[in-house]
This record gives structure tokens, sequence and C-alpha cells, in this order.
């Protein structure tokens, strides 16, 4: 079942993150709330997703001293305490970074095994397992910053709406920034890949998930929730597959020297925005 809102295109059944543990049917009725719930999603998200060595970790290798030196210059400018919310924080992966560079930090995921396995990460985060749509008073304050990643991507479209618009709501006017990732861009080298592999997966109905955003869907759905973007970065120039052969350092010295905050970011397969409210 594929759905085309705006240039992006969502398909219901493939993901590139942990497959459920049972596939066909189960898979394709899946909703993205409830694929982190079972502990073995977990365990695939942080083991394979992020084990040493795979893609994902390498990218997150460039990304991490960005978003923090992102979080110092926030700092420097201000003198008041700063107040971080990790929204779908997962198992902590980045809430535990940002963490020692606030003054205080909460992290939110609908999955209780995930939230475990935060706890067991984060030093000085707050926590929190739920729903911001459904108990809306789980946010009560207003946060300086609100991180939100690897989640606007693969969860249904009409909740990136609702949960950016909710998110807005929190975020401290006009200072306050949201930094957010998509972490499969359409006008990225990666693209024909993933349709070759999409048309491979109407036959195959593996259960992967291989949605995509354009940057201009993507600010463009910023734009409507309340959002503008004032920096955009990006990581990952190269096809993922290279990784995966004898050519691999060679792709991260590439990679790395790319990444960041250029005129090419719109090629990037993983866009990180950072927006105000406006
Ligand atoms: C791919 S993981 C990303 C985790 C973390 N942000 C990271 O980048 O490593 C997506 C997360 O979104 C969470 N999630 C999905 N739907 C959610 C919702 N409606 N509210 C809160 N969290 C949600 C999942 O439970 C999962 O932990």
């Amino acid at each position: 079942m594929e759905f085309l809102w705006d240039d992006c295109i969502y398909i219901t059944y493939k993901t590139n993150e942990p497959k459920p543990a049972r596939r066909g049917s189960h898979s394709m009725s899946i909703s993205y709330s409830d694929r982190f719930r079972e502990k073995d999603a977990v365990e695939f998200y942080d083991s394979n997703e992020y084990g040493s060595g795979s893609y994902s970790t390498a990218i997150w290798q460039l990304q991490r001293p960005v978003l923090e030196q992102i979080l110092k210059d926030f700092r420097r400018e201000r003198t008041e305490p700063i107040r971080l919310l990790d929204f779908a924080c997962g198992t902590g992966r980045v809430l535990a970074s940002l963490e020692p560079l606030l003054d205080s930090a909460e992290g939110i995921d609908i999955s209780e095994n995930m939230v475990a396995v935060a706890r067991t990460k984060c030093v000085k985060a707050r926590l929190l397992v739920g729903d911001i749509l459904a108990s809306p008073e789980l946010l009560q304050k207003k946060y300086d910053i609100i991180s939100c990643f690897r989640f606007l991507l693969n969860v249904e479209p009409e909740m990136r709406s609702r949960v950016l618009r909710r998110l807005r709501e929190v975020l401290r006017t006009p200072d306050g920034r949201l930094l957010v990732n998509v972490h499969g861009n359409s006008r990225s080298l990666r693209h024909p890949a993933i349709v070759w592999r999409r048309q491979r997966e109407r036959e195959e109905k593996s259960g992967e998930m291989l949605n995509e955003m354009s940057p201009a869907g993507t600010k463009k759905l910023l734009r409507e929730t309340g959002f503008e973007v004032v920096r955009q970065f990006g990581f990952g120039i190269l096809p993922p597959t290279l990784y995966r052969t004898p050519l691999r350092k060679a792709a991260l010295v590439v990679d790395w020297s790319l990444a960041g905050d250029h005129w090419w970011n719109d090629c990037s397969i993983d866009m990180l925005f950072v927006c105000r409210p406006c």
C-alpha cells in the first residue's frame, strides 16, 4: 500500500529500520508507534542499526560533533538555564550525548522497551513513556531546544504534522530551536537504489521500509507546522553500498569531508534542520 504525499513516497510496509519479529501481513499492518515496542526490535536497533561498523553509526559519528557544536553555540548566546526535550528518544542515542551540555534534559518515547535501554545510557535526563498526542499533559513545560531524530521519515504522514504542531506548542518562542533530521533524502545518490529495492519489495514483501522525503517537501512540512529552517546540515553523500565494500574507509573520508553546512546539503542522505518557531 503506497501513499503519495507531496514528493515523498510513503510505503507502509517497508523500513530500513528494525523489521518486526514476524513479517508478512503483520509487518504490513503495524503502525510506527508499535514498531519499536517489542524487545527484539529494540535489540535490533541498538545492536544492528547502530552496531559498530554499521552505516548508521558512521553517519552518527559525523552528526554528533555537529549537534554538540550547535548546542554549545546556543549556550554561548544565553545566560538562562537551557532545557531540552528529545522527542521519540528511543534508546537514548542522541539524549545521552547531549545531556552533559544542558541544564536539564527530558526524553519521551512511546515504547517502554526503548526507554528502558535509554535509562541505562542517560545519567541526568528525565525519561517518560507516553503518547504526547493522546496525553498532551505529558508536556507542560516550555523547552529551549527540542530534538527529534529518525522519527519524521518513517512515521505515518498524518502523524508528522500532528506531532510537529504539538512540539511547536511547547517550544519556547521566539528563541527556541527544533533540531530535526530526515534520514532518507529522495534527492540523494541513494535514491536509485531505493527505487530498485521498492520494485523488488513488491514481490518479496519482506517487511522493509524504504521511505524518502525531499528537502523541499520537508521544509514545506516544517513551515506548515510553524517552523522556519534557519540552518541545514547534510551527512552522507556517497551511496551506503560503498560502505559494504573494500572502499569503506575511502567512503568514510569522502563523506566526512563533505558533511556539514554546505550548498550540496540537498543531496545528502541524512539532512539535519535547525528550525526556529515562526
Ligand atoms: C528509529 S527510532 C529513533 C530513536 C532515537 N530518536 C534515535 O534517533 O536513535 C524511532 C522512535 O520513535 C518512537 N515513536 C514512534 N511513534 C511514536 C510516537 N507516536 N510518540 C513517541 N515516540 C514514538 C519509537 O518508539 C522509536 O523509539
